[in-house]
């Protein structure tokens, strides 16, 4: 499914503007890493694609939807969206029936429901945990609950605000490999991150936003080696990046599996935990 954002614009009721005018395509099976300081705009910018927030002015499309014209229950089709806070997303009082209310609530046969929430616990390491009450969870465990009822739901696109939030090094690990294996199925992922080694791992295309505006729309790489502006939007390269610029390589590195190709007699073998 194509997104179309077309001249986007909100401010909130106390007269906040947090999106100005902000304008991008995505295609299909993309995988897109938004980015950005505290209050750059990230979540209001996310809320959209769901319809729980609604633009000012200007429009967002789903294909040929305009979402303006379709309830937040009919955009649930089309979006799946992880909460950056999962509080604000659990209800149910078990881990298997949370995941399970998400397809059920979708119409979704009885057999395809159990085989999605089955599939959804696995993927995201919650099988174990399927009779636990979700709010006895620790923030990372809880974190991984909404991240599994939004993959339950099958949607096209998929949005996920800080997904790393308490997760262990396994954990963001099974979560990258969860993305790409869904971008390879031709879901569309966008993922909202302070993390800018997962960033730099995961995501083909970075947006980087600032004051309710996006500033770069590069591929990843491309803007990881441009290597400029990060302190004026908050962030920071990825550890592997600045090792390399330590080192005093000419060529800016991204991830670790490029980095263990360039380092003098790589045999070719895989790095460990890459
Ligand atoms: N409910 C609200 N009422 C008024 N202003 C808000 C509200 N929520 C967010 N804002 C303001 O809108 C702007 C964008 O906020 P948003 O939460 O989208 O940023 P973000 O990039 O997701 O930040 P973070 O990295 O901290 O999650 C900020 O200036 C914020 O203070
Ligand atoms: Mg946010």
């Amino acid at each position: 499914m194509s997104i179309r954002i077309e001249d986007l614009v909100y401010r909130y009721p106390n007269g906040a503007l947090a999106l100005d005018r902000v304008s991008v395509t995505i295609e299909p099976g993309e995988r897109v890493a938004i980015v950005g300081s505290n209050g750059a705009g990230k979540s209001t910018f996310a809320r959209h694609l769901i319809g729980i927030t609604r633009p000012t002015s200007g429009s967002v499309w789903l294909d040929d939807w305009n979402t303006a014209d379709h309830s937040v229950a009919e955009l649930a089709r089309k979006v799946g969206y992880v909460f950056q806070n999962p509080d604000d997303q659990l209800h149910a009082r078990s881990v298997a029936a949370e995941v399970r209310f998400g397809p059920r609530n979708l119409g979704f046969s009885p057999e395809r429901t159990a085989e999605l929430t089955a599939w959804a616990m696995e993927a995201t390491g919650l099988t174990q945990l399927a009779t636990a009450h979700p709010h006895h969870l620790s923030l990372g465990d809880r974190k991984r609950v909404t991240l599994a009822s939004v993959l339950a739901m099958d949607s096209a696109v998929v949005v996920l605000d800080e997904p790393t939030t308490g997760q262990d090094h396994k954990s963001v690990e099974t979560i990258g490999r969860l993305i790409s294996e869904l971008s390879t199925g031709g879901k569309t992922v966008f993922a909202i991150t302070h993390d800018m080694d997962f960033c730099a791992e995961n995501f083909d295309r970075v947006l980087v936003m600032a004051e309710g505006r996006i500033r770069v729309d590069m591929p990843t790489d491309d803007w990881l080696r441009a290597d400029q502006d990060f302190d004026r939007y908050g962030l920071q390269l990825p550890q592997i990046t600045r090792l390399a610029h330590g080192l005093g390589w000419p060529e800016s590195v991204a991830t670790v599996g490029r980095f263990m190709e360039r380092l003098p007699g790589h045999t070719g073998a895989t790095p460990p935990d890459s």
